[in-house]
C-alpha cells in the first residue's frame, strides 16, 4: 500500500515539476536553468540538497513494530468516553505492543508518565487498528488520555495502568 502512495505522490511531483520548468522555460528561454550560471546552480544546489536532507530524514519512515511474538501486546478500545486495555500491568525495558481501535468515532491514544510528559500516540480510527510499540524505560503510574475531541466527555476518557519489573 505504501508503495502505491510513494509512486502516485512521485508522479504528481514529476507533472508539478514539468510544468513548473516548462513555465520558466517560456517566460526565460531555454536557458532559464542552465547550470552554468549562477541562479542555475543556486537551483541544483537546492534541488540536491532537497532530496539528501529528504532522504535521510525520512530513512528509517515508517518504523517496523518488532515481531509480536516477542512483545508483550496490549489491545486498547477507545469508546466515547473511556478507554479499556486489556492489559493493566506492564513489564519493564520490554517492547509492548499497542494495538488502538475505537467502537464509535475517532479517538486519539495518548500515553503520559507521572509529570504528565507525553510519551507516544496513535490514532483510534473506526475500522483499523492501529500499532503503536513503546519500550518503558521508568517503572511508575502512566495514564492514558484521549488527543482527538470526540464530544462532551472527551477531557474524562482516561485510564491508568502501571509499569514494573515482572
Ligand atoms: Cu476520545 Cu477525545
Amino acid at each position: 500500500m505504501q508503495i502505491w502512495v510513494l509512486m502516485v505522490s512521485l508522479i504528481f511531483m514529476a507533472v508539478i515539476a514539468y510544468f513548473f520548468v516548462a513555465t520558466i522555460k517560456a517566460v526565460d528561454g531555454e536557458d532559464a536553468v542552465d547550470p552554468n550560471d549562477r541562479r542555475g546552480k543556486l537551483i541544483w544546489g537546492m534541488l540536491i540538497a532537497g532530496i539528501v536532507i529528504t532522504t535521510a530524514s525520512l530513512w528509517s519512515w515508517p518504523h517496523a513494530v518488532s515481531d509480536e511474538s516477542e512483545a508483550i501486546v496490549v489491545n486498547a478500545t477507545g469508546a466515547q468516553w473511556s478507554w479499556d486495555i486489556d492489559n493493566e500491568e506492564l513489564p519493564l525495558g520490554k517492547p509492548v505492543v499497542f494495538n488502538v481501535h475505537t467502537e464509535d468515532v475517532t479517538h486519539g491514544l495518548g500515553v503520559v508518565d507521572e509529570t504528565g510528559r507525553l510519551l507516544f500516540q496513535a490514532q483510534a480510527i473506526p475500522g483499523y487498528v492501529n500499532k503503536v510499540e513503546y519500550v518503558f524505560s521508568k517503572a511508575g503510574e502512566y495514564r492514558v488520555i484521549c488527543m482527538e475531541y470526540c464530544g462532551l466527555a472527551h477531557h474524562d476518557m482516561t485510564t491508568e495502568f502501571t509499569v514494573g519489573e515482572q
